[in-house]
């Protein structure tokens, strides 16, 4: 399949008259996929209603199909065609962070959407993402959008057009490219389907500021503890993984020369993934800065830039600094704990 490529800035007025936008628009009622840049990562978009599109999202990704898609809206009419009822604390949520980085979990209203998209659950993901192009191409097609991020599965999920080209060239219809996304790591995924709310994988919004509006919310205890079943079933999975192996190391700087050293003494070719403060502290073969340990938020931004990074250069192991657990620093340590796989040194 031939991949169209738009570039579409996305500051310009009237976006949803925009050519590229409408071009993309007619092929998602055509129940074709497009990626589609919004402000935490790029997701592929497919027309929620339809089998056939939702079908053409996962077999694009290689997704396992028990792995439902959050459902993109663009105004709260759609929310409303989608939901059983949308209780008070999500209504809380929504004035607060929506448009922005944050996917609630409703019961789900049965008929309209795709069942594959849902995965056949009782439950609907939705979130109306903050991101310009993104809610004008949901408008321009009057559609409920099914997206995942728009990486092959398992790989980590793309912050720039082109590692959607890097990634799905010749598997999807085309890439809207709205240049580099914001956030970085994917949206707070909150289940408001119980009495509290809980957060099913940290992201974009924080504990925090979620509990600034709502008061307690409680975190998914399998996000902490591996020997049970996470409630959200794309936590289940091993993800974002450079090529060569990455270890975390708890003990800062001289710890990760300390193994640096070893593994080159073997004949390793060795990175390091450290922030900006500390790149002139190490030796090794290939040392990647990923934003400043100061402001976290220029981690988040950076982090799926650099582990892909890293697959571009010839090393044969990765060791990497840990962030504090507060804040987005939350999300950075999931996604790095997965990227991972094993425990911290
Ligand atoms: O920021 C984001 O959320 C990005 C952009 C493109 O919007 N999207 C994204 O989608 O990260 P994806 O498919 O990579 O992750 C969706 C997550 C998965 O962990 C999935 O299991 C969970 O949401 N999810 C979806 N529907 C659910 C449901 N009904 N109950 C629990 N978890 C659900
Ligand atoms: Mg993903």
């Amino acid at each position: 399949m031939l991949t169209s490529m738009w570039k579409v800035d996305k500051d310009v007025d009237r976006l949803i008259t925009y050519p590229q936008i409408v071009e993309a628009a007619q092929i998602l009622t055509k129940n074709e996929v497009v990626a589609l840049p919004t402000e935490t990562v790029y997701g592929l978009g497919g027309n929620a209603e339809s089998d056939e599109a939702v079908a053409k999202i996962f077999a694009a990704k290689g997704r396992p199909s028990d792995n439902p898609l959050i459902i993109h809206i663009a105004n709260l009419n759609q929310l409303g065609e989608i939901v059983k009822e949308i209780p008070d604390m999500a209504k809380k949520l929504i004035d607060a962070f929506w448009p922005g980085p944050l996917t609630l979990i409703f019961n789900k209203k049965i008929g309209k959407l795709s069942e594959k998209a849902t995965a056949g659950l009782s439950t609907v993901a939705v979130r109306m993402p903050n991101h310009p192009v993104a809610l004008a191409l949901i408008e321009a097609a009057q559609l409920p959008i099914a997206a995942p991020s728009a990486n092959l599965s398992g790989r980590p999920s793309p912050t720039t057009a082109q590692h959607v080209h890097d990634d799905l060239n010749g598997r999807i219809a085309g890439i809207m490219d709205g240049g580099p996304t914001g956030v970085g790591v994917e949206s707070t995924v909150v289940d408001c389907t119980g009495d509290i709310p809980v957060i099913l994988r940290p992201g974009g919004i924080t504990k925090e500021q979620l509990e600034g509006v709502i008061g307690e919310v409680s975190t998914d205890p399998a996000l902490t503890d591996h020997t049970q079943a996470p409630k959200s079933p794309g936590m289940k999975y091993r993800h974002y993984s450079p090529n060569a192996p990455l270890y975390l190391v708890a003990d800062g700087v001289n710890k990760i020369q300390e193994l640096v050293n070893e593994k080159r003494a073997e004949g390793m070719k060795v990175g390091v993934m450290t922030t900006e403060e500390n790149v002139e502290n190490y030796q090794a073969d290939v040392i990647f800065p990923c934003g400043r340990r100061v402001q976290l938020e220029t981690v988040a931004e950076a982090l799926y830039d650099t582990l892909r990074a890293f697959n571009e250069v010839d090393v044969d192991i990765i060791f990497g600094e840990i962030f504090p657990e507060t804040g987005v620093g939350v999300a950075i340590m999931n996604r790095l704990t997965k990227a991972s796989g094993y425990p911290i040194i």
